[in-house]
């Protein structure tokens, strides 16, 4: 990177020689750090060694000079008139001559070495933002994947818990519950204890959608399509919204972890989405396998949003569709959310199944 910024660009430099030559009347050469002619009024001289250029180059003693035209007799290759160094990073990467008498080609030669360096310094700079903000993104892109992967841990986590120790403790207390009823006297003491054994029920009930929410035992178990089909059965008879669904080439087929969390967790999002904000009477979801690729496709007719506002608004409370754009990136997919106001929503995901996504392996 370093080096590149010390090459001076052949065709940056002839278009400064043409601006030059043309106000002044007179040749102009810019050389390269080998004494090679990379930009001349005259085409014909490019490729040539300026002999007197590339003698100042090859001393190392860097300094303006001029050559006469008694000079010029002495020198092969070498014209009448006044060179520059141009100068970058304390180092000498090339000369620039102008042609003819000194008082004319003097100014004008400083002038166009001092343009030369600062346009290499401006490069320098943008490179050097360019490569800052790569690593800035690459970094952002790794702490993703890193909090997305925490989270999912954590998830699954609390999950199991709720799932295998919240769960089973409250079945217990229900069971007892059950008993102890059957065994008090009085229908006052039994009726209260049916009333507890009722709250634990509803309680169990949350908990285990609150485990299903968090991670569903079945995305684990049995895969993708077994757990978003659950999540769609249950989800119409919560919300009463006309599904349509299309998991058509694909039945129990696995894939890696990943891309089975990613798929699931936009599913979640974009169905959540819908009965947030989309007031959708209908809504379409179609998971398809195609060649190397999986493209999940939900679609709903409702009210619809303005996507560039939804875009420019930076706000921090709207992360939902931030996230799936996020999450699809780190499996190296292409995520489209399209929607118009009162023309519903429609998200197309795709995700190639090769390299890391292929593996099957279950977390
Ligand atoms: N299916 C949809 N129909 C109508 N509007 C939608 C739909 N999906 C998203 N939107 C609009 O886009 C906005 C951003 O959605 P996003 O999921 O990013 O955030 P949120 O749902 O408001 O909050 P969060 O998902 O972080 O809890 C929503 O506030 C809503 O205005
Ligand atoms: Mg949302």
């Amino acid at each position: 990177m370093e080096n590149e910024h010390r090459r001076l660009d052949a065709k940056f430099a002839q278009s400064l020689v043409d601006t030059v030559a043309v106000e002044l009347n007179k040749n102009v050469n810019i050389l390269d750090e080998h004494g090679v002619i990379i930009a001349s009024f005259s085409r014909e001289r490019i490729g040539q060694i300026h002999e007197a250029g590339a003698k100042m180059l090859q001393n190392g003693v860097v300094k303006e000079f001029y050559v006469s035209e008694e000079d010029e007799i002495d020198m092969p290759g070498t014209r009448n008139g006044f060179n520059v160094p141009i100068m970058f990073e304390e180092q000498c990467i090339g000369l620039i001559g102008v042609t003819g008498d000194q008082k004319t080609a003097e100014p004008y030669a400083r002038l166009a070495a001092r343009f030369v360096e600062a346009n290499l310094q401006s490069n320098a700079r943008q490179e050097r933002l360019v490569g800052a903000l790569t690593e800035k993104e690459e970094l952002q892109s790794i702490f993703l994947n890193k909090i997305i992967t925490i989270q999912e841990d954590e998830r699954k986590r609390i999950s199991r818990e709720l799932h295998d120790e919240t769960s089973q403790s409250l079945t217990s207390i229900i069971v007892g519950l059950r008993v102890l009823a059957e065994q008090v006297q009085s229908s006052e003491e039994q009726e209260k204890i049916l009333e507890m054994r009722d709250l634990a029920v509803t309680t169990l009930e949350a908990v285990h959608h609150m485990a299903v929410e968090l991670r569903p035992v079945l995305l684990d178990d049995l895969g993708l399509v077994a757990a978003a089909k659950k999540y769609i059965e249950n989800y119409t008879k919560q919300y009463g919204i006309s599904m349509y669904v299309d998991f058509n080439n694909l039945s129990r087929e696995r894939f890696s972890p990943e891309v089975e969390i990613t798929l699931y967790r936009i599913l979640q999002e974009a169905l959540t989405n819908i009965v947030k904000h989309g007031k959708a009477k209908q809504v379409w979801v179609s998971l398809n396998k195609k060649q190397d690729k999986l493209i999940l496709l939900v679609d709903d007719d409702g009210v619809g949003f303005d996507t560039e506002i939804v875009r420019n608004s930076h706000s921090h409370t709207c992360l939902g569709i931030y996230g799936m754009r996020e999450r699809v990136a780190l499996v190296e997919g292409k995520f489209v959310i399209k929607s118009a106001l009162g023309q519903g929503t429609k998200i197309f995901v795709e995700i190639p199944l090769k390299g890391k996504n292929c593996e099957k392996s279950i977390v």
